[in-house]
């Protein structure tokens, strides 16, 4: 029988935890046994998950960390290894959205605001977590660089997002070959639509509408699903998966819908 027990035990650090895709694979690491280090900015939401996950029985610790500060992100992963011993892997998850416009109307200063979290941040997560994770084991380890469905497509009014995201994937496939023969994973994990707190204050029938538009089988995703794939990859099942970027989007950048036949589906009958 296939298993995901091999996960038991070991040490994770995931960044932006607190909510969305970051809390629900915090959530599930520690629900199949494993040490989670919530790395976040929000304190009382990162805090109020160690809560959450140490009541049910887990095991997990907070530490504040902004993904654009070198020192943060340092003093994180010297952290983890200090509270367990070790770090088996780490999810760099944490990113921002940028409002959807066209190029010509953002500024430079947005430009190196969303680089030094989405792509800069992810840079330093790995650069720091593959260093902890040399330092504290013999061998073997994860990363899973959170990118998007906006890594592998270009997406209208999204070129600062875009950009960033599949500056990821491009980290991710180099640093993969780099420690392929440390049996150190590294995957980027690339959501289509997903319920979160990054759609901010955009209305729900708006949220709907797009979900109804552009997911093709109609729903937005459940952070739930994301964390099972993370969980996957987090686990030994998964020791040959590496340098991949994987879709989990409902076949969003599977191709292009045919409208007619998306907004008629009588047709195909
Ligand atoms: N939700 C989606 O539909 C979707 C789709 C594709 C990709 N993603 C990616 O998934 C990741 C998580 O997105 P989400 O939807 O869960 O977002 P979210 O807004 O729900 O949560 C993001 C978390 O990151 C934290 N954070 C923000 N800036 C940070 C920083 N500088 N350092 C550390 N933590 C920081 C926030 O406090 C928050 O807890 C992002 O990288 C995002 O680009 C999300």
């Amino acid at each position: 029988m296939t298993d995901f027990s091999s996960v038991k035990g070991k040490v994770a650090v995931v960044t932006g935890a607190a909510e969305g895709l970051g809390k629900a694979i915090s959530k599930c690491y520690a629900e199949n046994g494993m040490k989670v280090v919530v790395a976040d900015i929000n304190t009382t939401k990162g805090l109020e998950l160690v809560k959450e996950i140490k009541s049910q029985g887990g095991e997990a610790s907070f530490i504040k960390a902004d993904m654009s500060k070198e020192e943060d992100v340092k003093e994180m992963v010297d952290f983890a290894i200090k509270a367990y011993g070790k770090l088996d892997g780490i999810v760099n998850n944490a990113g921002l959205g940028a409002p959807n416009r066209p190029i010509h109307e953002y500024s430079t200063d947005e430009f190196d605001y969303l680089t030094s979290i989405n792509l800069k941040g992810v840079f330093m997560g790995v650069k720091y977590g593959v260093e902890a994770i040399l330092k504290s084991k013999s061998s073997g380890g994860f990363v899973i660089n959170n990118a998007s469905l906006a890594g592998i497509m270009g997406n209208s009014s999204m070129s600062l997002y875009t950009a960033t995201k599949h500056g990821v994937i491009g980290i991710t496939k180099s640093a993969s070959l780099d420690y392929a023969q440390h049996n150190i994973t590294i995957n980027s994990i690339c959501p289509g639509t997903f319920r979160t707190a990054i759609w901010g204050d955009a209305p729900e029938e708006l949220i709907q509408q797009y979900a109804k538009n552009l997911s093709p089988n109609g729903r937005l995703g459940d952070p739930k699903e994301v964390a099972h794939l993370a969980l996957f990859l987090a686990s030994d099942l998964a020791r040959y998966i590496s340098g991949a970027a994987i879709s989990i989007d409902a076949a969003s950048s599977a191709g292009k819908i045919t409208p007619a036949e998306w907004s008629n589906p009588e047709i195909l009958n």
